[in-house]
C-alpha cells in the first residue's frame, strides 16, 4: 500500500500540512472577528500519539516535509514534544523536515528546546514593522513581543528564516519598502502575500488585494529586483534586492496561481483530511483513527482525498464558494 501519492493531474504530494490548534492570541482583521470564532471541542483535536501515527504513515506514503501550523502552532503546550516526535520519523528518502509557520509571540522560551528537537525552519507572520498599526490590524499590542520572536528566530541560526507580510490596500500597502528593511535587519526572506478569500468573515475582495505586480513595482520604486529563478513547488517567486544577498518573495496565489506544482495536503487541528486551502469536503481521519484503523485503512483514505483533488483553487471560476472555515481552522 505504499508508494507515492500521485493525483489526477500527477502531482506528487510531498508536503503535510498539520493545524496544531485552531486558537490564535491575535486577530488579525483579516483573519478573525474581535470575538474570536467558534472554538474547536478539545477532545476532537488530533492528540499527539494520533499526529504522530498519521505522520508516519504519510512518510511512508512518501511525504518528505511536515509544516505545522495553526491557528497559532505555539498555543500548543506539547509543541516541542511533537517535533521531537515528528522530526524522528523517516520515509524512504530520509528524515521528514519539520517546519512551523506562526506569529512569533511566545516564540523567544522555546527556540532553544524547538532547535534541540530537531526543527529545521521557522517562517513568521508579519503584516507591519510599525507597533501602532500592528496594534490595529491584529487588535493586541503584541508587536514587542513579535520582535523578541524574530530576534530569537535570527539568533538561532535556522535557515533560512522567512517572513510573510499580506499585502493589504490602505493598511500596509505604503510601508513594503520599511518592511523590506526590517527584513533584512533580521535576516529573513520578507514574503509579500497576495490575499485570499479565506476570511471568517467572508469580506475579501479583489479591490482591497494587492496584486503581486504592484507590490513589485512599489519595491522597484527603492530596490533593484533580480528574480533568482529558482522555485519548485514553493509558492513564492523569489528575486534579489540589490544584489543580494537579501531576498524578496511575493506569493501571488490568486493573480499567479501556482496549483499546477501544488504537493500539498492537509490536516486540521480536529483531524480532517483536505486536499487543498479550497477544498469544499474533508475527510474524516478523525473518526477513522478513533474506531482503532490500521494503517493501510489511513493511507486508503489518503488516496481517496488526494484522488478527489481538483486542478486549482478556481477563485476566478464562476460559482466559486470560499471555504465554510476560515484560515485559522483549516490551517494557514
Ligand atoms: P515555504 O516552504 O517556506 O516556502 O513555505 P510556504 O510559503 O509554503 O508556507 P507558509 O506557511 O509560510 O505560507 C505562506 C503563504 O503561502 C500563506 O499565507 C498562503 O497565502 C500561501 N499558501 C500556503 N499554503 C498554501 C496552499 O496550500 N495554497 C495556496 N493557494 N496558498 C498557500
Ligand atoms: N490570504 C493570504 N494569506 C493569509 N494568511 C492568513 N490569512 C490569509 C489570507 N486570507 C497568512 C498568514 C500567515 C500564513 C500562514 O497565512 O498571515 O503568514
Ligand atoms: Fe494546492 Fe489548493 Fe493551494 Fe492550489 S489552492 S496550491 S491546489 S492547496
Amino acid at each position: 500500500w505504499d508508494g507515492p501519492l500521485v493525483d489526477r493531474f500527477g502531482r506528487v504530494h510531498r508536503d503535510l500540512r498539520i493545524s496544531l490548534t485552531d486558537k490564535c492570541n491575535l486577530r488579525c482583521t483579516y483573519c478573525m472577528p474581535a470575538e474570536g470564532v467558534q472554538w474547536l471541542d478539545k477532545e476532537s483535536l488530533l492528540t499527539t500519539d494520533e499526529i504522530e501515527r498519521v505522520a508516519s504513515v504519510l512518510a511512508r506514503l512518501g511525504i518528505r516535509e511536515v509544516r505545522l501550523t495553526g491557528g497559532e502552532p505555539l498555543l500548543r503546550r506539547d509543541l516541542v514534544d511533537v517535533v521531537a516526535r515528528l522530526t524522528r520519523l523517516r520515509g524512504p528518502d530520509g528524515p521528514l523536515e519539520v517546519s512551523m509557520t506562526t506569529n512569533a509571540i511566545r516564540l523567544e522560551r522555546v527556540m532553544g528546546p524547538l532547535v534541540e528537537a530537531g526543527l529545521a525552519r521557522l517562517n513568521i507572520s508579519l503584516d507591519t514593522a510599525d507597533p501602532e498599526r500592528f496594534g490595529r490590524l491584529t487588535r493586541r499590542e503584541r508587536f514587542e513581543d513579535v520582535v523578541r520572536g524574530v530576534e530569537a528566530a535570527r539568533d538561532s541560526g535556522l535557515r533560512p528564516l522567512k517572513l510573510n507580510a499580506v499585502a493589504m490596500r490602505g493598511v500596509n500597502d505604503d510601508e513594503f519598502c520599511d518592511l523590506l528593511r526590517f527584513a533584512a535587519r533580521h535576516e529573513a526572506e520578507l514574503r509579500f502575500i497576495e490575499q485570499m478569500p479565506l476570511d471568517a468573515g467572508h469580506t475579501w475582495s479583489r479591490h482591497t488585494m494587492v496584486p503581486g505586480e504592484e507590490i513589485l513595482e512599489k519595491l522597484g520604486a527603492e530596490f533593484a529586483l533580480e528574480p533568482t529563478g529558482e522555485r519548485g513547488a514553493s509558492p513564492a517567486e523569489v528575486f534579489t534586492v540589490d544584489g543580494g544577498p537579501t531576498t524578496v518573495g511575493v506569493i501571488a496565489s490568486v493573480t499567479a496561481p501556482f496549483c499546477g506544482a501544488c504537493d500539498r495536503v492537509r490536516l486540521t487541528a480536529d483531524g480532517q483530511l483536505r486536499n487543498c486551502l479550497f477544498a469544499r469536503e474533508e475527510s474524516d481521519l478523525l473518526s477513522l483513527l478513533r474506531a482503532g484503523c490500521t494503517d493501510e485503512a489511513i493511507a486508503a483514505m489518503l488516496r481517496t482525498c488526494i484522488e478527489g483533488k481538483r486542478a486549482g483553487h478556481g477563485i476566478d471560476e464562476p460559482g466559486f464558494l470560499q471555504p465554510d472555515r476560515p484560515m485559522s481552522a483549516i490551517g494557514g
